[in-house]
């Protein structure tokens, strides 16, 4: 079994960097793979950059060149419901993008037009391993499954977190995971996103994301760490 795990960010991915052990380094379209072994795994470790397409990308150059049989993504997101504070954890059920909208035709925000398929669910063994390594953090931490949001933006407005969760009853929002999750069902290659709050996707996102980003960043990788302990 080898596994996929994609951080979009320098923060995100550093945790990871310095424990896998063995790693041989690849580049491919401007992104370094490493491929090592982490708590016994076999593990491909990379940095994907921000946003939909840069997750896109690389989750098929996972799949495509690095025959990962699952992929893994960890970082940090804006909490969109509201009883969520700065530093719990999201593990995804399922990822939409918030941000295609082509309604004009009669479609639903979020919905791909003229297919079924926008709704990406990720697998129940990935979702139940997370949960069950979040056992495992600080009492006070909430480890929570649901909805995950992504989109090409940086959400930073009540107004706008607010029309978020109302229309997709969402639980947290990024800028890669619902990527990942449709490259990853069109290749029939099971997922999990594990994020945790950096900021609430507010007036003061921009301020909290700054500060809170590497304890978030910690938070994501202790649980992906026990996951792969745990497995
Ligand atoms: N990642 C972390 N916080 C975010 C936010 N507020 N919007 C989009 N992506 C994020």
């Amino acid at each position: 079994m080898r596994i996929g795990i994609i951080g979009a960010m320098d923060e995100e991915i550093a945790l990871y960097v310095e424990a896998m052990e063995q790693t041989t380094q690849t580049v491919k379209a401007g992104i370094t793979y490493y491929a090592g072994v982490m708590e016994g795994k076999e593990v491909v470790l990379c940095k994907s950059g921000v946003g939909k397409v840069n997750a896109a990308v690389t989750t098929q150059i996972l799949i495509d060149q690095f025959q990962v049989d699952r992929v893994i993504f960890t970082g940090v997101a804006g909490a969109v419901h509201p009883d969520l504070n700065i530093g719990d954890i999201v593990v995804s059920t399922d990822c939409v993008q918030h941000d295609i909208d082509v309604s004009p035709l009669g479609f639903a925000p979020g919905q791909i037009p003229f297919t079924e398929q926008w709704i990406w669910s990720a697998n129940s063994d990935l979702i139940q391993q997370a949960i069950d390594a979040g056992k495992e953090l600080d009492a006070g931490v909430q480890v929570v499954s649901g909805r995950i949001l992504s989109g090409d933006q940086f959400v930073a407005s009540r107004e706008k977190v607010q029309w978020l969760h109302e229309q997709f009853q969402a639980l947290c929002t990024e800028m890669e995971g619902a990527s990942v999750g449709q490259v990853c069902a069109m290749n029939g290659i099971p997922f999990v996103v594990v994020r945790s709050m950096s900021d609430k996707a507010d007036g003061s996102a921009h301020v909290n994301f700054t500060e809170f980003t590497k304890l978030a960043s910690e938070r994501s990788y202790a649980i992906v760490r026990n996951m792969l302990k745990a497995t």
